[in-house]
């Protein structure tokens, strides 16, 4: 089972990552996942044609596609744009989805809060606890931010709040997700949140600075990139995948 997580495209008519995420869609329409997951920050700014372009080449694929919004997200605009791309995505409320795929659960949980760049899973547990209480097959658990500490402080000020909540109600179900996938970092990061791998996908907009412990602001030569997870049973193996651009500066 082979599931692919791209993350952070932030569409603006300025940037180059339409054209990095055709890049990775052409690459992806020849791998043939078997299914991909899109951990929010789709487009910058409220850009409603960023918003077509970017439905316009999800469906190119061959594939079931689910959806999370980002912070950056315009929730309406996204619902309107996509509502082709993903049956999940609903008319009001949190965009979650729970999604079976040959013995594999995907479940989305939005845990965007309206206005703010921090995320907060606390008042989603609930969907949490009943979407997960008759699953007995591995999942894969996605979020848009990490609920874990990135150690890049201002990145982290950002991330997803009551992650100890989280944890609490992930250990009270029969099985635990095989991990934890987000986005929002713009770099590919790997922890834990108790023994539970956590996972940041690379963003297809520019990567982030490394800032880590007050070591020096260097140049970024990170690629963007993304994920592509292989599951068989409870084994889950995330790779790399990097777009090396010539644009830069973009
Ligand atoms: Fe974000």
């Amino acid at each position: 089972m082979l599931v692919a997580q791209i993350s952070d495209i932030h569409a603006r008519p300025a940037l180059s990552s339409l054209q990095t995420l055709e890049r990775a869609i052409g690459w992806l329409r020849t791998f043939r996942p078997d299914a991909l997951v899109v951990t929010g920050d789709l487009v910058d700014d409220g850009w409603r044609q960023g918003y077509r372009l970017v439905a316009e080449s999800l469906r190119s694929l061959d594939c079931p596609v689910h959806l999370l919004p980002g912070n950056g997200d315009d929730l309406q605009l996204m619902r309107s744009e996509l509502a082709a791309v993903d049956p999940w995505i609903s008319a009001t409320g949190p965009m979650h989805f729970r999604a079976a795929i040959d013995g594999l659960t995907l479940f989305g949980v939005d845990v965007t809060v309206a206005g703010q760049s921090y995320g907060d899973v606390l008042p989603h547990l609930p969907w949490l606890m009943s979407a997960l209480a008759d699953v007995t097959a591995p999942a894969l658990l996605f979020m848009h931010q990490p609920p874990f500490r990135i150690g890049i402080e201002v990145l982290d000020q950002v991330g997803c709040r009551n992650s100890t909540a989280l944890l609490s109600t992930l250990k009270a179900m029969d099985r635990l997700p095989l991990a934890i996938l987000c986005g929002h970092v713009h770099r590919p990061a790997f922890g834990r949140l108790g023994s539970i791998p956590v996972q940041t996908c690379g963003s297809l907009a520019p990567p982030n600075p490394l800032l880590l412990e007050g070591r020096a602001d260097l140049p970024v030569i990170d690629a963007p990139s993304f994920l592509v997870h292989e599951v068989s049973d409870v084994r889950l193996v995330s790779h790399v995948v990097s777009i090396p651009t010539s644009d830069r500066s973009a």
